[in-house]
């Protein structure tokens, strides 16, 4: 491997990926997202990230959640349509797929056995990019079969310890890396590392390491935010590594921008959601 391999994401990048949209767009050029999230609990998880869906110029999005959000939901996003499940408390079933340009999955998700089962049944079915996440990594990495079901141009969304469950342990963080890069390329996916300087690894071995965020970002729910803003890309047909490139840069600029408003000890993962719009300016 040379070093050419790596690459800094600088402003010039995300400007030249963002498309304008036409005129005569109508919702049904901008795509159909279904976020799959949400147990007893953590339905803040799939509001957050929901949200930051519709911020990011998703056409239409679809909510599949445990029965207990359904009020939560239509009440705290009212664009996003929402499906329920047959459980009241943790999601056990998959809806019909068959009209969706995007998944998301995994924010709030929980581990319940009936959970897990739906997971391995999305992997096994999905015909359209998906976005994983969380518990929905913390599920694949409990089982090598799942991992090796990919489809090609699947996004993971790790944080470091998520990545471990996944990749295993790094002794350090340039060992890190090179795990990223093999896994990357074993499983031919897309996984974007998370952290202060998060790192996109790409199927052909090379790193990408975005330039915005700061540490008021280190709060609940901000992770949740990143899913709905990639998942509202890959909808609206950018590739899924410029769905990747933009989303974290304009993730860490809207919390960069939240961070001039509200210093960094008051920032929460709502205050990046109503930054997105500035940002994409
Ligand atoms: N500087 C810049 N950005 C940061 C910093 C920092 N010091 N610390 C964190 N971030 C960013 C990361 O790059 C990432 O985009 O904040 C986000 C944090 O994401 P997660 O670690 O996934 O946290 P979050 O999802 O909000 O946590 C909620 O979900 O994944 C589970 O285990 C997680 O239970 C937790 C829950
Ligand atoms: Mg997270």
């Amino acid at each position: 491997e040379t070093e050419s391999s790596y690459f800094f994401i600088s402003p010039d990048v995300p400007v030249a990926i963002l498309k304008p949209r036409p005129k005569y767009a109508h919702k049904g050029t901008f795509g159909h997202a279904l976020l799959i999230s949400g147990s007893y609990g953590k339905m803040g998880a799939t509001v957050l990230s929901a949200r930051a869906c519709l911020r990011s110029g998703v056409g239409l999005l679809t909510v599949h959640c445990p029965a207990v959000g359904y009020t939560i939901l239509q009440t705290a996003v009212p664009e996003a349509m929402t499906l329920t499940d047959t459980e009241n408390n943790f999601i056990s079933q998959l809806p019909d797929l068959s009209t969706y340009t995007a998944i998301g999955i995994g924010p709030g998700l929980g581990k319940n056995p009936a959970t897990r089962q739906m997971v391995k049944q999305l992997l096994a079915t999905a015909r359209v990019p998906l976005v994983i996440d969380a518990d929905a990594l913390n599920i694949m990495a409990e089982d090598e079969s799942l991992k090796n079901a990919l489809l090609p141009d699947s996004i993971l969304t790790p944080h470091p310890k998520e990545f471990e469950r996944l990749a295993g342990s790094a002794e350090n963080d340039y060992h890190r890396l090179e795990l990223l890069k093999e896994f990357c390329q074993k499983h031919t996916c897309y996984v974007v590392l998370k952290g202060a300087h998060t790192c996109i690894g790409t199927p052909a071995g090379t790193c990408y390491f975005n330039s915005t965020g700061n540490p008021g970002m280190a709060t609940g729910g901000t992770g949740d935010v990143l899913t709905g803003i990639i998942t509202a890309l890959v909808a609206q047909q950018y590739s899924a590594l410029d769905a990747c490139i933009l989303g974290v840069y304009l993730h860490g600029l809207a919390g960069d921008l939240a961070k001039i408003e509200n210093g960094e000890q008051a920032l929460l993962a709502s205050d990046i959601i109503q930054y997105l719009g500035k940002s994409f300016l």
